[in-house]
């Protein structure tokens, strides 16, 4: 848990700073607000969201990423609108991050490689399931699925989900800071072009 005086600063660098380092607390510390974050889109005048967890957070190009199932039904909306938003709330820091970007899938690529080799056993379960996520069964759990829910497979055996595992990457273009204080909410916003901090300012709350 961290905590930043936020409230008197009328510096955008250090807000920008601080945005960062709150998404790289929630990729790097379970236990971190910014953990787990919501991701959002529309396609077809629908939108779709979800909980998702931030798994990796590059500051210097101004990416993050979560993982998913390859049969998950996300991925429709994301590979027809290539874009994705993200929300992201820290009530210790009392902060709002929103973020937008072109976002890319990484499916047996070297990137999924090196996150894959780093999930633990019992996460790779879902990613080893016959039926895709969100297939309709008989039972909470399909008898196949059940022998799955006990964990009874070795690591070695686990290595077959790797076909199911992607990546999500989203690099951002956009970021919105929403900080919220009896004594005056602040807002600021900063535009990047390939990674790279194009534009900041202050907007009214
Ligand atoms: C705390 C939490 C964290 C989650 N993390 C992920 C995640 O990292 N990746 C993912 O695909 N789904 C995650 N989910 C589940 C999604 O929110 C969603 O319900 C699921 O992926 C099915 O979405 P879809 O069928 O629309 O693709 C998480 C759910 C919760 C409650």
């Amino acid at each position: 848990m961290i905590a930043f005086e936020t409230e008197q600063t009328d510096d955008l660098k250090f807000v920008e700073e601080l945005c960062w380092k709150l998404l790289s607390y929630g990729a790097g510390d379970r236990r971190s607000a910014m953990r787990n974050v919501v991701v959002g889109n529309a396609v077809d005048g629908k939108s779709f969201m979800q909980t998702v967890t931030l798994r990796r957070v590059e500051v210097a190009d101004r990416k993050v990423f979560f993982h998913t199932d390859i049969r998950s039904e996300k991925l429709n909306a994301i590979q027809q609108s290539g874009h994705l938003s993200w929300l992201a709330h820290d009530p210790t820091n009392r902060s709002q991050i929103r973020l937008f970007g072109e976002t890319a899938i990484h499916h047996r690529d070297a990137l999924c490689a090196e996150h894959w080799a780093k999930t633990k056993h019992p996460s790779r379960r879902c990613y080893l399931s016959p039926e895709g996520p969100g297939t309709r069964i008989e039972g909470v759990a399909s008898s196949e699925n059940k022998y799955l829910e006990n964990f009874a497979y070795t690591m070695e055996e686990s290595e077959a989900g790797f076909e199911n595992f992607v990546v999500v990457e989203t690099c951002v273009e956009w970021m919105d800071w929403y900080y919220t204080h009896s004594k005056g909410n602040r807002r600021a916003e900063f535009e990047y072009e390939n990674g790279v901090l194009k534009s900041m300012g202050w907007r009214v709350s």
